[in-house]
């Protein structure tokens, strides 16, 4: 064998060893990228897993806190709703205090085409009943942000679904009906004094109407017309959430509901004209402001641009507001 061949033999030998080397490196570099696979597939069950539990704990929280007692009925809450920035701190408030009353089932009706993941997670960890529906307000009978705010009825479209709502699914059911406003604040107290209405009860709402308190002015526990700072010649000079009515009383009315066309401030009065008569009222909490008619502050979101810019992304990115 000549110079040749024992020079061959070393470069093939060479090469073989760069041959394993390069295969070993490459079975070292889809090991770990193997191993990283699994850890994120690892992660991404944990995560499922954890969220699944938390959707269980919510599960048993709402079954062990019903409390459905059949001896005194149902409060049937309609809160109409939509999305903007403070849509979530709204119905935080209203949630806080609805968990607080006993028999209460909380009807929400966005104002969407579709409902949003934000209510469906609210009524997720609300421990009650609960129901979830969506109608978009028609865009012609919708506001635009330079009308002025009262110039179209808001919720209209939302409270009729809700009542439908209520005739097809609930009509064996003892229960009081009451309409509940996002921006509203609620005392649990309000809910005791309207679980008896007969009809139709009316109570003080505060800071509304541009006066202090509106209420029904009563003689001899009977309503005989209205202390408003405005528009006393209506027949029934309440806001929305000045009255309950009974859900049996309400059932034997079928065709009564919020009209698409009144004369501005007109929504209450037009409704319960079709349900009873001054006299046939009943007066509830008198004497005591339990609900107020309160709306949220314009927003100062000006610096929300600037953030935009800054950080290259909104200042609520990742995170519910
Ligand atoms: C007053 C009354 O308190 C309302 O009950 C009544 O619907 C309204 O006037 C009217 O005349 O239509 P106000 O505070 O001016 O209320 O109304 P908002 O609080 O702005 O709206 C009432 C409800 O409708 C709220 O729950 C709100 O979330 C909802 N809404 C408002 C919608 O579902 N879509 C909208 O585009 C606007
Ligand atoms: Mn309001």
């Amino acid at each position: 064998m000549g110079a040749f061949g024992i020079r061959g033999m070393c470069w093939r030998r060479n090469r073989m060893k760069q041959i394993y080397a390069g295969l070993l490196v490459s079975s070292i570099l889809i090991g770990i990228w193997l191993l990283l696979q699994a850890q994120t597939e690892h992660n991404d069950t944990v995560f499922k897993l954890n969220q699944e539990i938390q959707t269980l704990r919510a599960k048993i929280h709402r079954i062990q806190t019903h409390e459905v007692d059949t001896s005194i009925p149902i409060i049937y809450v309609i809160t109409p709703t939509y999305t903007r920035p403070v849509q979530k701190a709204e119905l935080t408030r209203l949630m806080n205090a609805f968990t607080l009353v006993p028999n209460l089932h909380w009807i929400i009706v966005e104002d969407s085409s579709s409902k949003t993941d934000l209510v469906k997670n609210l009524l997720t960890s609300f421990p009650k009943p609960s129901t979830h529906l969506n109608i978009q307000t028609p865009a012609k009978m919708k506001l635009k942000p330079k009308d002025k705010w009262w110039s179209k009825p808001r919720g209209v479209f939302q409270r009729n679904l809700a009542l439908s709502w209520l005739k097809e699914n609930e009509k064996n059911k003892e229960g009081i009906i009451y309409f509940a406003d996002d921006d509203n604040t609620y005392s649990v107290d309000l809910f005791e004094e309207i679980r008896g209405t007969k009809r139709v009860s009316v109570l003080p709402v505060g800071l509304v109407g541009g006066v202090k308190v509106e209420k029904p002015q009563v003689s001899g526990g009977k309503v005989v017309g209205w202390e408003v700072g405005w528009g006393n010649e209506r027949p029934f000079a309440v806001d929305m959430a000045g009255f309950a009515i009974n859900l049996q009383y309400f059932l034997k009315h079928t065709d009564v509901k919020f009209l698409e066309q009144v004369k501005v401030g007109h929504q209450e009065s037009e409704f319960l004209f079709q349900l009873v008569s001054l006299d046939q009222l009943e007066p509830v909490a008198v004497g005591r402001v339990l609900v107020w008619h309160t709306r949220t502050q314009a927003l100062n979101l000006n610096r929300e641009d600037w953030f935009l810019k800054h950080y290259g992304y909104s200042s609520d990115t990742g995170i519910e507001l």
